[in-house]
Parts: C-alpha cells; structure tokens; sequence
C-alpha cells in the first residue's frame, strides 16, 4: 500500500535537502577510502582520474537518481516501478539488497572511528598503533562500537525527514568542513607537508598508463561510492523535494561539497602520514587508523587532534549512514504502510547482526566491502542509466526541464552522457569488477573455508 502524497514528509528548506544530500555524500569515502584509494594506486594519477569521473560519470548519474525520485516521490523499489513498470521494481529490489550489506560493513568501520575518538582521551592508541588497530577492529570490541553506532543511527532516523535527518545534517555538515579545513591549516605547516603536496598533487602519467586496469574502476567505484550512487538513496532524497527546484544547481552544490570535503581530507591526511614516515601507498582498510595515530602519537597534544579529526570521521560516518537505512526504512513505510519507528528499529537490527561477523574475520569484511562497493552499485547504477537513458528518456528529460529557467543544451547533453559514455565506462568497470570479486572468491574465501 502507497501512503498518498499529502502523508508524505519533505523537506523543510532547500538548504536542508543539499546538507542532508551532502551529509550522505560525506562519509567514510571521503576520509577513509579516498586517500586509502590514492595512496594504493599511485598519487596524484588517481585523483585526477577520479575528478574526471565526477564530472563525467557521478555528476549525470546523480541527476538521473534526482529525476527518478523527484518524478516518482517514492522509495527505489516503487520509484523503480512507476517509471519503467514491469520487472524494474526488482531492480529496485537490488538496492535495498545493497543497503543491507553496505551498511553491516560500513558500521563496523564507523565503530572504529568511535573506538578511536575515545581512545584519543585515554591515549590507547598512542603506544603501539599497529597493535591497537589489530585489537579493536577485529572481536567483541568491535561488535560493541558498531552496536553504538547502530543505535544512534537508529534513533536518529526514527525521528523522521525534518526533525531527524535534516537537523542533524545542517549541524554536522558546516561543522565538518570547519574542522577538516582548519586541520589543514594545521597540516600545512608540518614537516613533512612539501613532500606530501609534491605526491598528492603532481601527477605522474606513467602510473596512469601502466596500472589503467586498476585505476579506472577503482576511480568509478570510489566515484559512485563518495557521490552515495548507486543504491537509491539520492533517489530517495530527491523523493522528499518540490519540482520548483533546479537538480542541475542542486547537483553542483552537493557534488562540489563533497569533491573540496574528499580535497581537503587529503590534504590532511598526507602531511601527517608524511610527516609520521609512514608510506602512504601501505595498501588495506587499517593504515589510514594506524598511520593517523602513529602521527597523534608524535606530536604535541595529539589526543586533542586526535579527538577533534575521529570526532570528525564520526559524524560524517553517521550522516551517511542515516542515508543508507533511510532508503530501506522509506521502502517499509511506502510499500508495507509500517510506523517508522517499528520500521527502523527492525532494520537497524537485522543490519546490526548482519554486520557482526565482518566484525570478526577480516576475509568476510572484505567479501561486503568488495561485494557492495565495487559490484553493487556498479550494477545498480549501470541499470539505471539503461532505464533513463534508453528506455524512459522523454519523461526524464521532462522532468529534469522542471524548475531549470532556461536549460538550453543542457538537457541533450545529459542524457547523451548518460547514454553513452557512462554506460560505457560502468560495463567496463563491472567486467573488471567481477573479475577480480570471482580472484577475491578464489583465492581468499574458498582457502578460507577450507581451514
Ligand atoms: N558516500 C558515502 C561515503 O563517502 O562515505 C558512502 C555511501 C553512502 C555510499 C550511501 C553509498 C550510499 F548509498
């Protein structure tokens, strides 16, 4: 049963919408996998392959989300089924699919973040690092934090849209900028800050040429991942918006946020590690937590640092996170007509319980991770451009025009892109994907099963 559009919440301001929308943006990606992404293939190479595929790929493909759920005002699976009728609905079946092991795996990650900001007051992680990531990321500890997590992303989302998800995001979001850019400020004057400017920011084009096979679709993936693509949730947001609104400017301001947010979290990132001595190219999920408390470790009130840039990591974690369950919780509460407190308290559980055995083997950590960041919305977001693009192009492109004064070429252009180049590169990036998830499978699970 479909709650009627009078029923429906939405959001209180314009500004709300763009905070809530980058909230979800700004997450674990931009400061936890994009420097673990530049720094596993190659410096500078990657960044500017994954700012060109912003600009191609992310941007179109967040108007298309922007489109479906603004056209639609209903959750992925409904959305999916209006516009494209027939089977799309389980297309849309797929996202809610994607939201459930993202966020099982992406709340143990969060949890860290937790563990850490406490940590930074005891000073836990100050005397042997590496030992303490070992310790808190995998077992009991880990399962408590990400039981915390949870539980505050929870009672967040069930207070609803405006009182809930929008409040909390008009804070969190300036108050990470604040923090991120002054620590910046704070990097800029490290030792180890000229070298580390010198790898982030000068690309070395051999690199680009050598590894293409791996820079490319890891650039798209980390593209779609920052930009929150790929599993409805901007669909979702966009669901809760009026049609006065331009997407097109709407879509600039929350993809530029999220691109200067991801900048400036390299530029703090790589001075301290720099400065700590630490090589920035240490690949695996643990070397962002153990080279930042490394570098707190070493300098003077580092625990205040460290509280401040953990703190930081916290909230944006929990932005996005809010986003993921939100686009399950709204299918609960669209489709199945449930009280979206029951709604979120079941979810968040079975997300919980689901995320508690990557809790404690690194080989499932990394199965969810691969599984939802690198497959999933890859293919969640190539279907939809095959809807938007070919299928129901003429209602899009309608829908885009609302709220643009005048579009001029804009629209054409658009839906040309998402025609050709970025379904395109997401085939590419999926072939590639699969391979290397079936590698994952072979090498790492089936031996791990075995033991
Ligand atoms: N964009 C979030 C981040 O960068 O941490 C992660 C994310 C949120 C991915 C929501 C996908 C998603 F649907």
């Amino acid at each position: 049963m479909q709650t009627s559009e009078i029923l429906r919440e939405s959001w209180a301001t314009r500004v709300g919408f763009i905070f809530a929308a980058v909230g979800s943006a700004v997450g674990l990606g931009n400061v936890w996998r994009f420097p673990f992404q530049v720094g596993q293939e190659g410096g500078a190479a990657f960044l500017f392959i994954y700012l060109g595929f912003i600009l191609v790929i992310g941007f179109p493909a967040m108007l298309v989300e922007f489109v479906i759920g603004r056209n639609t005002k209903l959750n992925p699976v409904g959305a999916l089924q209006e516009f494209g009728g027939g089977a799309w609905g389980y297309v849309g079946w797929i996202f809610i699919v994607i939201g459930f092991v993202l966020l099982a795996f992406y709340s143990v990650v969060a949890g860290w973040t937790l563990r850490y900001f406490v940590g930074s007051f005891t000073g836990a992680y100050m005397e042997n690092p590496a030992a303490y990531f070992t310790q808190i990321s995998v077992g009991w500890d880990a399962v408590f934090f990400h039981a915390v997590f949870m539980l505050v992303t929870i009672s967040i989302v069930a207070i609803g849209i405006q009182r809930g998800i929008e409040r909390a995001a008009t804070v969190i979001v300036p108050a990470i900028f604040i923090i991120l850019l002054s620590l910046a400020v704070y990097a800029f004057f490290l030792d180890g800050a000229a070298d580390a400017y010198t790898y982030y920011l000068t690309p070395d084009l051999s690199e680009i040429t050598a590894n293409w096979q791996s820079v490319l679709p890891a650039a798209a993936g980390q593209a779609l991942f920052t930009l929150s693509l790929g599993m409805g949730v901007m669909i979702t947001y966009a669901s809760y918006i009026g049609e006065d609104r331009n997407l097109g400017e709407d879509g600039t301001a929350i993809v530029a946020f999220d691109v200067i947010i991801a900048f400036i979290a390299g530029l703090v990132v790589f001075p301290i590690i720099f400065t700590a001595g630490v090589s920035p190219a240490d690949p695996g999920p643990g070397a962002i937590f153990v080279s930042l408390a490394d570098a707190f470790a070493g300098v003077p009130l580092g625990w205040l640092l460290g509280a401040i840039f953990f703190g930081t990591f916290f909230l944006a974690a929990l932005t996005s996170a809010i986003s993921i369950i939100e686009v399950i919780v709204t299918y609960a509460i669209d489709e199945h007509d449930v009280d979206r407190t029951v709604a979120t308290v079941t979810i968040g559980t079975l997300i919980f319980l689901l995320g508690v055995p990557t809790a404690f083997d690194e080989v499932i950590f990394g199965m969810y991770d691969q599984l939802a960041a690198e497959v999933l919305l890859v293919l969640g977001t190539l279907l939809i451009m095959i809807l938007v693009g070919w299928i129901a192009a003429p209602r899009a492109k309608a829908e885009l025009t609302k709220g643009i004064e005048k579009p001029g070429p804009f629209i054409d252009i658009w839906i040309w892109l998402v025609r050709v180049p970025v379904i395109l590169v997401l085939i590419v990036s999926l072939y590639l994907a699969l391979i290397g998830f079936a590698d994952f499978l072979q090498n790492e699970l089936v031996p791990w099963i075995a033991e």
